[in-house]
């Protein structure tokens, strides 16, 4: 395998980075001094660095990449699309035939309407939710996660606890305003959800759920509880299917845990690793995007100079033609399951209490011998420093991951590439402990 050399080299470019990008870093992965490294290839389950260093890959880009690096059918429709053109800004036909295949795949859809990144998807779900109901307020799960913009950085990755429903700010420079619009309440409690819920119902525009939190499954019964409280009241019920999409199952977790939402933001695999997300679901609320009903109606801008780019929906389209094949989340359920209970031995031989959580392709090693883990709080008493600790000796031994978060699996992994992980993660706790 030839590994592309960079001209720089690996330390000059970490160099430049440290001057011009603060954090030296892209988003909020910051790994110890000698671990750090600039990618430069990926290939199937694996990607390599600028020093010709070899991972096994289970960021995936952050998750788009279910199919992994490189699959050809990817690459040969974004070359045949960008040979044609870049962006138009007018409709075009990958975006038109990516709309169909989505919108006859998520259960109860009838209409999208295409954004660029997941958390604009997130952001257009939620007002559209709050100009088809005239409500301002959305009521969250604390640790969940939708995204960049306020909603998304209020009670996501929480550090201070506050009593349900307030919200605090994980970061600095979200209006105090913002937190009086958003309501919190703790996932897989459906009672407390509920009481909250009667308590507002009449200010709530949207609940939205992220249906598999981070990698912690919806307990039987709490995802249908709130289906059916949010159609009691008129309140738009929102799965933000970013990850979850098109993952766990071709109908996502809509098919996978039996409930329907009334919007469905999708993004990640929808785009092979190119930037297209869009929120799906009953025609009756994203009517409200149709611009021929500006100044005649009720309306609601979404769109965007990048909105549906031709290339981005080609390679979505070339990874939803290959998933759709007979097989393929039987295939990620395998997989998923060996490396879970190849990581639980790995932890039981070496001695040390840790849980394997996720569904299928989407896991997360926890280090706590606590039961259950059922929401943001029960994480918060889980070693933290132990889980971050274990990611960095993991990419010391060539496995690349996001240091106390998700792993995700891809079509690309083979049963050999989870034996040397699951063995890199015994080595990996042998030390640590
Ligand atoms: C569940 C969920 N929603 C929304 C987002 C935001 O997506 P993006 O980073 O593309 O804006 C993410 C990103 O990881 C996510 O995991």
């Amino acid at each position: 395998m030839t590994t592309r050399k960079t001209p720089l080299g690996q330390q000059d470019l970490l160099q430049k980075a440290e001057r011009y990008i603060p954090g030296a870093a892209l988003g909020m992965m910051v790994l110890p001094a000698d671990l750090r490294m600039v990618m430069v290839r990926g290939e199937g389950s694996k990607v390599y660095d600028a020093a010709g260093k070899e991972y096994l890959d289970y960021m995936l880009g952050s998750g788009p990449l279910l199919l992994g690096h490189c699959r050809p059918e990817v690459v040969e429709a974004v070359q045949r699309e960008a040979a044609m053109g870049s962006t138009y800004f007018a409709l075009n036909e990958p975006a038109i035939r990516l709309a169909e295949a989505i919108v006859e795949a998520s259960p109860g859809a009838e209409a999208i309407r295409f954004q660029t990144t997941g958390s604009e998807a997130t952001f257009a779900a939620v007002r559209l939710a709050r100009a088809f109901t005239g409500r301002d307020k959305v009521l969250k799960f604390e640790g969940g996660w939708h995204g960049g913009h306020d909603l998304g950085q209020l009670s996501g990755a929480p550090t201070k606890l506050l009593p349900f429903p307030e919200s605090s700010p994980d970061c600095d420079g979200i209006p105090h305003s913002a937190c009086l619009d958003v309501l919190v309440a703790p996932f897989n409690d459906l009672e407390t959800t509920v009481a909250i819920i009667e308590k507002h119902h009449r200010e709530i525009a949207a609940v939205i759920v992220e249906p598999l939190q981070r990698a912690l499954k919806p307990e039987s019964g709490f995802l249908e509880g709130l289906r059916e409280i949010t159609r009691k009241f008129g309140i738009v019920f929102v799965f933000d299917e970013i990850v979850t999409g098109f993952r766990l199952a071709w109908g996502g977790a809509q098919e996978r845990y039996g409930v329907t939402a009334d919007l469905v933001c999708y993004g990640k695999v929808i785009g092979g690793g190119y930037s297209v997300s869009a929120v799906v679901g009953k025609r009756e609320i994203l009517q409200l995007a149709d611009p021929r009903q500006k100044g005649h109606g009720p309306y609601c801008f979404l769109s965007g100079t990048l909105t549906a780019n031709p290339i981005a929906c080609a390679a979505g389209l070339a990874t939803l033609d290959v998933l759709h094949r007979p097989g393929t989340y039987e295939r990620l359920r395998v997989l998923g399951e060996r490396l879970t209970q190849g990581l639980r031995r790995a932890g039981s031989q070496t001695g040390v209490p840790l849980q394997v959580v996720g569904d299928g392709p989407v896991l997360q090693v926890v280090f706590s011998d606590a039961q259950p883990l059922r929401n943001h709080r029960d994480f918060q008493r889980a070693d933290k420093k132990k889980a971050v600790a274990f990611g960095h000796e993991l990419i010391r031994q060539g496995v690349y991951c996001t240091p106390g978060g998700k792993l995700y699996l891809s079509l690309a992994h083979s049963e050999q590439d989870i034996d040397r992980t699951i063995e890199a993660a015994a080595t990996s706790l042998r030390i640590l402990s």
